[in-house]
């Protein structure tokens, strides 16, 4: 693929910051692109939307869902491998009433290969009168770039190592769900391959917008969390733990946030061994956790928690899983309705 990265990380975040993508209690035909487009007003008003469909499809309203997203048309283009986000992005617009294309191998199956600007490629889907497009890419300014291009909204469904909205989103709404508290006043503690996951990134940085103060980062040396988002969470009064091991930290934590490290992105093969030695965890170390811990993985998990964990009741990973449809309800309706 000849794409190429026009914007540097401090431009998309200036970008995005910028009041023409800010929500500002409006999300009708707003991109989302980032956690940092949102207000308190806009995230309570997704996570209330989400709980609001849960409840539609928990007592069988399905034929009343069908009617929100009736005649409109949804494309799903990844560029990068997924399970999860794919499908239950395409499974939301379906259930509420979206006719949806879905190519989840872009870089293989569609003109990409043959050397398609991303610009190009939504260009054309815009064309084709569609109405939304999701999109996950491997460029951190793959969602900005879209957004630009096209005057339809770009959902983001991962760029690159910078943002995962959707996924902070459903992440946040599990932890309020699990917990029943005050998202705010929780310690939270992420572990893993801090430096490169996106989904990391995203979550701490919607937590300080709620409000929480007081997080734990739990790396190896070779996978730290980026010193820029360390820097803008303490400058905003967020109280930061980092160490190498999450003994230190887990009998205080309330929600543990695990994470896989992102083989994708390494390049030198020692540096990946000693970042996926680093935690595992197992019943034997849950042991030492809150009894009201909640334990949480954007998955897909490789070898970051046994398998023997997925019985304990704080392992909340596919309920969180499931959410995610919820909370792609929420903000599909959201923008491409008028009852925003
Ligand atoms: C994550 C991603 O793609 O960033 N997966 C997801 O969307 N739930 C996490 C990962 O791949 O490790």
């Amino acid at each position: 693929m000849k794409d190429r990265i026009c914007y540097s990380t401090d431009e998309i975040i200036r970008a995005i910051n910028a009041d023409h993508f800010r929500i500002d209690g409006d999300f009708r035909n707003k991109d989302i692109l980032s956690v940092e487009q949102f207000g308190l007003a806009d995230i309570q008003r997704v996570l209330q939307r989400t709980a609001e469909f849960r409840e539609m499809r928990e007592t069988g309203r399905d034929s009343e869902l069908r009617e929100i997203l009736k005649g409109k048309n949804v494309f799903v283009g990844f560029y990068q491998q997924s399970t999860r986000t794919y499908t239950s992005f395409i499974s939301a617009a379906q259930r509420l009433g979206a006719q949806v294309v879905g190519i989840p191998g872009m870089m293989e199956y569609s003109s990409a290969y043959k050397g398609e600007t991303l610009e190009d490629t939504v260009k054309t889907v815009e064309s084709l009168e569609f109405d939304a497009i999701v999109l996950r890419h491997p460029d951190d300014d793959s969602a900005l770039r879209a957004a630009h291009a096209v005057k339809i909204p770009i959902f983001n469904g991962g760029s690159g190592k910078l943002e995962h909205p959707s996924q902070a989103l459903l992440d946040l709404y599990t932890v309020i769900d699990e917990t029943g508290k005050n998202p705010a006043e929780l310690n939270i503690t992420f572990v893993g391959d801090l430096k490169n996951g996106r989904t990391v990134h995203s979550l701490a940085k919607l937590m300080e917008i709620i409000g929480n103060r007081s997080m734990n980062f739990v790396a190896p040396d070779v996978t730290p969390m980026p010193r820029n988002i360390i820097q803008s969470l303490r400058r905003r009064g967020v109280e930061i733990q980092e160490t190498n091991s999450l003994e230190d930290v887990i009998g205080t934590s309330d929600v543990l946030y695990i994470t896989r490290v992102q083989k994708e992105w390494f390049t030198n093969d020692d540096d990946y061994q000693r970042a996926c030695s680093a935690t595992s965890v197992t019943p034997d170390l849950l042991r030492h956790a809150k009894k009201t811990a909640v334990v949480m993985h954007p998955l897909p998990r490789v070898n970051e928690i046994a398998t023997s964990v997925d019985s304990d009741p704080r392992a909340a990973y596919f309920r969180e899983v499931k959410n995610g449809l919820y909370t792609r309800m929420a903000l599909l309706s959201l923008v491409l309705t008028n009852n925003s």
